[in-house]
């Protein structure tokens, strides 16, 4: 969600604050804005609806001077988006300026006493309480950091709250309560930096290596900024020593790598994001799956009666296809669910239940919360997520790291083939540590993982396929996308991409079902792209593609290199190479986000940041 950047140092803030905020664009981008202290102690706010370029506008005369600032960039919750409701918001007397990640789930309650109070409200954000609230503590005499601290404690859900002092002596303080939103703190040559993800700590990061020590604030701790150094505190003011971690370049660097758009660097990167998610987790020698770190013995492995596998959106897709190879390899009970619908049932979870959560950021506010409630209930949780020191890593008994490098398009692609490598390996751990999969079943599904990276490598090696396919198809409005058995996840996959970044109506559809129903939407104006790999339901698709084809549909098949023969009763192709089952969903995926990256480029679409969309939704 939201991003927030603040600086404390002896150089001009604007401009840290600007390229921080850009950096952390992919959180939200609806609006953004900058406070900054000048000379005088007094705070200026500029602010821009749209994404953080428009604060050059905002700025033309010349951005507001001074050493301590604080920025935010947008993704709307409460209220649209507006100048009035982009943050910082200020208090009544403009010595306040706030920026907040996450929502305050008391507001309407909060608001209604602050305007009986006599504050007086100008935007339709939950944000612009907690700049009243801090205000309303030194109006009853508390310092600016006891008024802050107080404020936290007076507001409801989960959240990152950060505020500015007006005066020469100017402090930045930010706190964290709940999941929803992390806060990271640099500090170097008597600067700092806060900000909601590492990449807005680059200017304070070693030149040479882009590494440092970054302080990573748990829920209900604070930090105070001031120009004397960074001090970390519970609610109650206690001090907190905290150890920073050493972050490595991978973590933070943002960089398009001479590719036009973040996503279609991603996508190239695909060969390494799988090749990485299995390194030191398969023994070449032995061809086993080899998993030192799994949370589980040998024996509460046996003990286990059940697998549930949890995750949103794309790591949704990602979990149904995980539900088969679980069931298929380790012989255990699968089964996949939102997050976000899981987190609402009381589902049952028993001490030999297996709770799998997979996503891309480990910060999901719907995962991560079903997650705890896992927890709560005593079951086993592991998770699979790209980033280290996420909430997810946090709460699960073990973690599967995805080791794809920081992910910037808003549309999920590495990571979605690196969770289905990680996927392959538990659903085969399992399997052998059970006892249902013999050693030469291991080894050659070992065998077909390891032809991964070289597989990904041939699809993505020549583009102009994709781009003339979606030459062909790049005015259709509606598409429909099928697929059987675990490529029926990679449907669901292919038609998220498409709709995310090209705003075309697409579905997902087990191929199967459609004759239940949405066959009757088929007729010419209807673009249906149907996965037809050579896998052990080929010739049950093959069907469905024909009763497609008879009623006027038009089909581009997703077919095994070599097809011909279904290739002559389909309207185009686009081919993968021969593959082991298990690793035909990894190779059905990559067409498909070319197919959605070259329909969107046509579409003139903003491929990155696709409009109401960001990259992690820490709110529900
Ligand atoms: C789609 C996409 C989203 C995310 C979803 C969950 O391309 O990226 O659907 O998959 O918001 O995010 P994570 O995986 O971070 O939990």
């Amino acid at each position: 969600m939201c991003g927030i950047v603040g600086y404390v140092g002896k150089q001009d803030a604007w401009p840290i604050i600007y390229e921080g905020l850009k950096r952390l664009e992919y959180r939200g981008y609806d609006s953004a804005g900058i406070a900054i202290v000048d000379a005088q102690g007094d705070i200026q706010v500029r602010k821009t609806v749209g994404k953080v370029s428009g604060l050059d506008e905002a700025a033309t005369t010349g951005h507001p001077q001074g050493s301590v600032g604080l920025g935010h960039t947008r993704w709307a919750t409460h209220g649209r988006p507006s100048h009035d409701n982009a943050h910082p918001h200020i208090d009544c007397q403009q010595r306040i300026a706030v920026v907040h990640n996450g929502i305050v789930e008391n507001y309407l309650e909060l608001k209604q006493w602050l305007t009986g109070a006599g504050h007086v409200f100008y935007s339709e954000t939950d944000t612009e309480v907690l700049t009243h609230l801090v205000e309303e503590g030194m109006e009853q005499g508390l310092s600016f950091q006891d008024a802050f601290r107080s404020m936290g404690g007076m507001v409801k859900g989960s959240q990152a709250i950060s505020a500015v002092l007006q005066g020469e002596d100017s402090e930045i303080c930010a706190l964290r309560l709940g999941h929803a939103g992390g806060i990271v703190v640099a500090q170097a040559d008597g600067q700092a930096i806060i900000g909601s993800d590492l990449p807005a700590l680059l200017p304070l990061l070693q030149a040479e290596s882009n590494t440092g020590q970054v302080g990573f604030l748990e829920t209900g701790e604070m930090v105070v900024v001031t120009l004397d150094g960074v001090e970390y505190q519970d609610l109650d003011g206690n001090p907190i020593v905290k150890q920073p971690r050493l972050v490595t370049q991978e973590e933070v660097l943002v960089d398009k790598g001479g590719y036009q758009h973040f996503m279609l660097k991603e996508i190239m990167e695909q060969p390494q994001a799988v090749a990485s998610a299995m390194r030191e987790r398969i023994n070449f020698d032995t061809r086993r799956v080899d998993l030192p770190d799994f949370p589980l013995s040998t024996e509460e492995i046996a003990k286990l009666d059940r697998v549930m596998l949890i995750g949103c959106g794309t790591s949704l897709n990602a979990a149904q296809v995980g539900r088969h190879l679980v069931e298929r390899y380790s012989g255990l009970p699968a089964e996949a669910e939102s997050a976000s619908e899981f987190r609402y049932r009381d589902p049952f979870i028993g001490p030999n239940t297996l709770v799998v959560s997979i996503g891309q950021s480990g910060e999901t506010a719907d995962t991560v919360a079903a997650m705890q409630m896992v927890k709560d209930k005593g079951g086993k949780l592991i998770t699979i997520c790209n980033s280290e020191g996420s909430q997810a890593s946090r709460i699960a008994d073990g973690s599967f790291y995805m080791r794809s490098g920081i992910e910037i398009g808003v549309a999920s692609t590495k990571t979605f083939v690196a969770s289905l490598t990680i996927l392959n390996l538990l659903a085969i751990y399992l399997g052998q540590s059970r006892g249902t999969l013999e050693p030469a079943k291991f080894q050659e599904l070992v065998d077909g993982l390891a032809q991964l990276p070289r597989l990904m490598g041939e699809l993505i090696a020549d583009s102009s396929v994709y781009q003339q396919m979606a030459q062909e198809y790049a005015t259709f409005d509606n598409f429909l996308f099928l697929g059987r058995g675990m490529n029926s996840p990679i449907a669901s996959e292919g038609a998220l991409k498409l709709k995310e970044i090209s705003y075309i109506h697409a579905e997902g559809y087990p191929a199967g079902e459609m004759k239940h129903g949405p066959i009757a939407l088929i007729d010419s104006a209807m673009a249906i792209v149907a996965l037809a790999p050579k896998d052990t339901l080929y010739d049950k698709v093959a069907n469905n593609i024909r009763e497609v084809k008879a009623r006027d549909g038009r089909v581009l098949a997703v077919l095994t290199e070599g097809d011909t023969q279904l290739a002559a009763d389909v309207d185009h192709v686009l081919y993968i190479p021969e593959a082991p089952e298990h690793i035909i969903p990894l190779l059905t995926t990559v067409p498909l986000q070319m197919l959605a990256y070259h329909i969107a480029l046509l579409r003139d679409r903003d491929v990155d940041q696709p409009r109401n969309l960001a990259k992690s939704v820490t709110v529900e």
